[in-house]
């Protein structure tokens, strides 16, 4: 369907081209009234070097000075102040892109980008009215329906809807960055629902709040898998939706991230000693199994079952073990009293039930296959048993291993996509959400956060060769790695109050948009100012909720204080849940 086409014809222009630089246009006002109706945001149509061409621009700024200037300092009074017409107003605008009556033999078109720059004295026009719903039009109609993701409304013409190129949304990985309450969950629940239209979406969520267990498909309005990082309360008795992520899957760094004390003197002989009986444990294991193809090139790293007890057991027998000296005299073994404190580590490790999701796992995960089937669980797309929508609850796993265990999971994700057959691969997007906790910028991580950046950082460079993607949610975008932020291509930026957050924000956004940015304080809730090449005009957007919402809702303090008692049961059952360490206490 064409678009109707914007025609300034029977209205005259606003003002004309006062000057130019490469990306903004100051523009010298001739109409006092209708500046009046201009507010920042709005947009501006240059008159082009042809008459069926116009250049698009946002206004940033809008002053009005004396044209006078000697009077700008002194205080008028009523006969001396400037009548409107010896005013001078100006509006600066940024220019975003170009907009075609005709293309070829197309209707009207809008582009990114302007490739030309408009002239002096130039005609500019306001964009409004029928003109704007004609520009929108254009907007919307400019992203075939195979690709449109449908984010909102825009918030200059709330008729519009405002639609992202799905493709360009998630090839090169995007963010969602706001202050706490701005939105942000809402937004990932509302693409995470877009997505699920689709017929083969493929989606894993990395909840950190278990805010998100309100999307799973046994719930009103859910759709989702939903899994749940196995708890202390759920060694015993492990649910249906229980997740372990067994010591095997972790590779050499990753283990010793966890086991080892660098600052011990006998760091480097334990680190060395434990890399030596994995390798011979994970050997040990093929051999077994008979695979001679795999024994033949496997090493420390691959994801091979392996006894964690035959280790402890060989590490402990290694740290008494004496030998036969040349004097026929027994001495100390090479290892001899330099294990103990990484055998008590890793035994400490082994019983505590925090960390059972990784070591007091269930039977079937270790056998071979199960890898398989964690992969398939993970990477396939909808089909009629299983969503493609996977959402992964973080929530009761300790805040020290948590960035080992989020990168546990996004590296073998990662590694399975990168190690299957190009034309077989489906694309992927891992959604990180409260990155800052996990992805910190590098300057503040320890050790074994390094590991998780390493890997993160990874994906964000090379992810896009493998059609897998990341979308980074976080309240503290000034908190999140530079690496990871600055690859995103798409930004959905809600409210964000702190000034360091914005800056952190106008940083990776091309420097034609900091203008733009400076409402980022000032946006409602569910607001967001959304750029990148997924969307054709950088804009603020009032965004659709979704219906499965997450468990994330504001509580109205004052209201609630006026109507509602608390509980003293669920107090009692809360204090219960604190000593188990497990939420599922509550009848
Ligand atoms: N699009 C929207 N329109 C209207 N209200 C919204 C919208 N999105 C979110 N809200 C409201 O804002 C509240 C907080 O939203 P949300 O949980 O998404 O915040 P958040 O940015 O994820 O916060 P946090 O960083 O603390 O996780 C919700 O209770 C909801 O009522
Ligand atoms: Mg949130």
């Amino acid at each position: 369907m064409a678009s109707t086409v914007m025609s300034f014809e029977s209205e005259s222009p606003i003002g004309r081209v006062m000057s130019v630089d490469t990306m903004r246009v100051f523009i010298h006002i001739d109409d006092h009234e209708l500046l009046k109706k201009v507010m920042v945001g709005n947009l501006i149509a240059i008159q082009g070097a042809t008459g069926h061409q116009y250049l698009i621009s946002i206004v940033e700024r809008i002053t009005r000075l004396p044209s006078d200037a000697i009077g700008l300092n002194e205080a008028p009074d009523d006969d001396t102040s400037p009548k409107p017409d010896e005013m001078q107003d100006t509006i600066r605008a940024v220019l975003v892109g170009t907009y075609r009556i005709k293309d070829g033999g197309s209707g009207p078109t809008f582009k990114r980008g302007a490739n030309s720059c408009p002239q002096i004295d130039q005609a500019c026009h306001l964009i409004h009215g029928v003109n704007l719903t004609a520009f929108m039009g254009v907007l919307s109609q400019d992203v075939p329906a195979d690709k449109a993701l449908r984010l909102g409304h825009f918030a200059i013409d709330p008729t519009a809807e405002a639609v992202a190129d799905g493709d360009r949304f998630f090839q090169r990985h995007a963010a969602i960055l706001g202050s706490t309450g701005s939105g942000k969950s809402y937004t990932v629940a509302a693409l995470l629902e877009r997505a699920n239209t689709l017929n083969h979406p493929n989606i894993v969520l990395l909840d950190m709040h278990g805010e998100y267990a309100s999307l799973a498909k046994d719930r009103t309005h859910g759709y989702a898998e939903y899994l749940k990082i196995a708890g202390p309360g759920d060694l015993v008795e492990p649910k249906p939706t229980s997740l372990f992520l067994p010591h095997w899957l972790l590779n050499r760094e990753e283990m010793l991230s966890i086991l080892l004390d660098r600052s011990d003197d006998n760091a480097p002989n334990q680190a060395m000693r434990f890399t030596n009986v994995v390798f011979d444990q994970k050997r040990k294991s093929l051999e077994g199994l008979n695979l001679t193809e795999v024994l033949s090139s496997f090493t420390v790293d691959s994801p091979i079952p392996y006894d964690l007890n035959a280790v402890r057991d060989s590490l402990i027998n290694d740290d008494q073990e004496m030998v036969i000296g040349s004097s026929n005299r027994e001495k100390q073994g090479p290892w001899h009293g330099k294990l103990t404190r990484f055998i008590s580590r890793l035994e400490a490790k082994i019983s505590d039930r925090r960390y059972g999701f990784l070591f007091q796992t269930p039977l079937d995960t270790s056998s071979y296959e199960w890898l398989q089937s964690l992969a398939e669980m993970f990477l396939s797309t909808k089909s009629a048993s299983r969503s493609g929508i996977k959402v992964v609850d973080f929530s009761e796993v300790p805040s020290d291993v948590l960035p080992t265990v989020v990168s546990v999971l996004a590296r073998v994700l990662y590694d399975v996509q990168f190690w299957m057959k190009a034309d077989a691969r489906t694309p992927v997007c891992l959604v990180c959400d409260e990155a800052h906790l996990y992805l910190p910028v590098r300057s503040d991580a320890d050790a074994a956060t390094k590991r998780a950046l390493d890997t993160f950082e990874r994906i964000a460079k090379e992810g896009r060769k493998y059609g897998f993607a990341l979308l980074v949610v976080s309240q503290r975008p000034s908190d999140v790695s530079k690496t990871i932020l600055s690859q995103c291509n798409n930004f959905i930026a809600l409210r964000l109050t702190n000034e360091q957050d914005q800056s952190a924000v106008k940083s990776v956004m091309p420097d034609s948009m900091a203008g733009i940015a400076d409402v980022l304080p000032l946006l409602d809730i569910g607001e967001a100012i959304v750029l990148g090449d997924s969307i054709l005009l950088p804009s603020r957007i009032k965004l659709d909720k979704p219906k499965a919402t997450p468990l994330s809702l504001t509580k109205n303090f004052w209201r609630e204080w006026g109507e509602k008692s608390s509980n003293t049961h669920a107090i009692k059952v809360a204090v219960e849940s604190l000593r188990r360490q497990s939420k599922c206490v509550d009848k």
